[in-house]
């Protein structure tokens, strides 16, 4: 049988997909961290991100099967789970910026082999990516002008149960 896809490029995607999954993991429990901590912003922002990973994973998991290729979804790299906010945003940051390059590389790799629906795909995928890193940024941006403790406060819901 004849694959339909670039060998290389579904081993990319394989990567990538395990990119994702392990982001979806570690921003879940970024995100009921900071609900136990009463961030409920926080909480809020970053278990929209779990959810963005979740919808790449599931893309990059419709692609490699149309390009013929298996899917691998046992596999997470080390998770980098934080232990206080700053160490939450600054690890989440990290993992923003890797995918980012990772993503530009595949795209590179996928217009070598002319592939262009995956080129598409790809570059969507990087475009929230790069949202996520802008989120990062402005968070560190925001936590070193105002001060950890008025960042903090601007997270929580007040006093509501
Ligand atoms: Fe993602
Ligand atoms: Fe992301």
């Amino acid at each position: 049988m004849i694959m339909k896809g670039n060998e290389k490029l579904i081993t990319v995607l394989n990567s990538l997909l395990a990119d994702e999954l392990t982001a979806i993991n570690q921003y879940m429990v970024h995100s009921e961290m900071c609900a136990s901590w009463g961030y409920a912003k926080l909480h809020q922002a970053i278990r929209k991100q779990a959810m963005d990973e979740m919808f790449h994973a599931e893309w990059l998991i419709e692609r490699i099967i149309f390009l013929d290729g298996a899917p691998t979804v046992s596999i997470l790299n080390p998770m980098k789970i934080g232990k206080t906010v700053s160490e939450i945003i600054s690890n989440d940051n990290d993992v923003e910026l890797n995918v980012v390059r990772e993503y530009n590389d595949a795209i590179k790799l996928a217009r070598e082999v002319d592939d262009q629906g995956s080129v598409d795909l790809l570059s969507k995928i990087l475009i929230m990516e790069e949202g996520h890193v802008d989120w990062a940024e402005m968070q560190r941006a925001q936590v070193e002008q105002m001060g950890l403790e008025n960042y903090l406060v601007n997270q929580t819901t007040g006093a509501v149960v």
